[in-house]
């Protein structure tokens, strides 16, 4: 049985939609049915399909009362609106039904588990947020929250930790049809740690131990943790809050860590050996992954990040927030690999190809622009040539916006700005990554959806992610060298109307 509150949401929500035309919307990333969107939940393949809940909030273009949105896709890139699944409608969730996951029971209904927050005022009129982990059950359209909710409270937590952060359970059943759940937490020591409770049957469950501590050295909290095995290693993605950079590798604010190494899973303990950022560019936080049929581990993170938010002031819109393009991922060399799904070539328009073997200056080419396209592009001093200065591409390009990928053979930084992108407002424009290109030889393939471009260098070695709201008539793509390049690319428009 539904509440009022999601009653109420799930019919704005199909009357809301209908007033916004499909070509504002990405053509191929998930947004929002109507209103806000921010962290993925429950990504899960279940009944033949792959659902993505969402955090959402249908009656503004911001944050508010947390509902879960949902979405389902065979493909990846065909989303199909589902109703609302969640909504505040309890007393231990009355303030947000916050991030969480998803698993299947053994009689074949769909667990959700997700952070249920419930508020007081401050005398000063400040938030004080009281989290707990909560349980909904339902059949992949339609979830009933459990009635022992909430499951994990503030009594369940190791000495010292926070019930203020103490959220987004990230659930993994087991071989032998158990469960665990990590959650994210704030020790003592002000900053995060990781914490796993344990389940025989997804409904009672006991702490087991701290998976991890941050110890202050990755920002402070940790946010929407997830952990799995991939090619030999375990790998836990999480997003710190309250970041410091570190070189090139992090920078201010909210981030995104991936800590690769082993896990002894007798005394439950995570042992890193590597840490690195999951994306470099503007727009990237609270990634989750899921694990398809074919074996593929496949991640999926809100394409916006907390300290970009105020982008949204910029143009009038009925609904903010994006996903990110799924990506296929690997362990390579101790570093996570990224790499758009498979499924998105089936996308593809006939090719055009180009290159130029040596040339200085602006240069584009014919049949190379748009808004929705996937290409490569390998580039490298001309034959003979010293190496170049630098080198540039501007996308989503007229006389009055741009947005530019920049890079300096003589310090190997790729740059993106999107100053010129339309934005009115003085938040991050520009992000610089350090990359490997040695003498100046360097890869990318370049993922563009009308508000979104998703920059992979090198094989998938690092990405660079940033959302845009630069007016669609802005279509050009133009190359630029100073000194003398050789530039060689594979061109492909996107065509989601295409059968695949
Ligand atoms: C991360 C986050 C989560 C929380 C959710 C609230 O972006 O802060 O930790 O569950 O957003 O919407």
């Amino acid at each position: 049985m539904s509440s009022q509150t999601l009653r109420e949401a799930r019919s704005f929500e199909e009357v809301a939609e209908k007033a916004i035309p499909a070509e504002e919307k990405p053509a191929f990333h998930l947004s929002p049915r109507v209103g806000w969107m921010n962290d993925p939940n429950g990504f899960s393949w279940y009944q033949g399909k792959f659902h993505l809940f969402y955090q959402y909030y249908p009656y503004a273009t911001k944050w508010g009362p947390m509902h879960w949105g949902h979405a389902v896709t065979t493909d990846f890139l065909h989303w199909e609106h589902c109703p609302a699944a969640l909504a505040p409608d309890e007393l231990y969730d009355c303030d947000g039904c916050f991030s969480g996951s998803a698993a299947v029971l053994p009689d074949g209904r769909q667990l959700l588990m997700y952070t249920g927050v419930q508020c007081e005022r401050s005398l000063y009129g400040e938030r004080i947020e009281t989290q707990t982990q909560c349980l909904a059950v339902g059949d992949g359209c339609n979830y009933e929250k459990y009635e022992g909710n909430p499951v994990l409270t503030g009594a369940d937590l190791p000495e010292g930790s926070s019930i203020h952060d103490f959220r987004d359970p990230r659930l993994l059943q087991r071989q032998d049809g158990t469960y665990d759940c990590f959650v994210g937490s704030r020790p003592a020591d002000g900053s995060g740690q990781i914490l796993l409770y344990h389940s025989d049957d997804g409904f009672h469950w006991t702490f087991r131990n701290v998976v991890i501590k941050n110890r202050n050295r990755f920002g402070k909290m940790w946010e929407c943790p997830d952990f799995f095995e991939l090619d030999g290693k375990w790998v836990l993605l999480t997003s710190p809050q309250d970041m410091l950079p570190s070189g090139f590798e992090y920078h201010n604010g909210n981030g995104t860590l991936c800590l690769i190494g082993s896990y002894d899973e007798e005394k439950m303990v995570f042992e890193e050996e590597t840490d690195h950022a999951v994306d470099y560019g503007i727009d990237f936080y609270a990634p989750q992954t899921v694990l398809t049929p074919d074996g593929r581990r496949v991640m999926i993170g809100w394409m916006q990040n907390w300290d970009t938010v105020l982008q949204h002031r910029t143009v009038k819109m009925s609904w903010y927030g994006q996903m990110s393009l799924p990506r296929e991922l690997h362990v390579r060399d101790g570093r996570l690999f990224q790499w758009p799904v498979r499924e998105l070539e089936n996308y593809r328009c006939a090719g055009t190809e180009f290159h130029e073997e040596s040339f200085s200056g602006k240069k584009s080419f014919p049949g190379v622009s748009g808004r929705m396209a996937d290409f490569e592009v390998g580039i490298a001093p001309a034959d003979g040539a010293e190496i170049y200065r630098s080198f540039s591409i501007q996308l989503a390009q007229n006389e009055e916006y741009h947005t530019t990928l920049s890079f300096h053979p003589s310090e190997n930084i790729l740059k993106i700005d999107r100053k010129y992108s339309g934005s009115r407002r003085a938040i991050i424009h520009q992000r610089r990554a350090q990359i490997n290109a040695d003498q100046g030889v360097l890869k990318l393939r370049i993922v563009l959806d009308r508000y979104s471009m998703e920059i992979f260098v090198n094989g998938g070695e690092q990405v660079l992610t940033a959302a845009i709201f630069t007016d669609l008539s802005a279509d050009g793509i133009v190359f630029s060298a100073s000194g003398d390049i050789k530039l060689h690319g594979m061109f492909y428009r996107l065509d989601m109307d295409r059968q695949a």
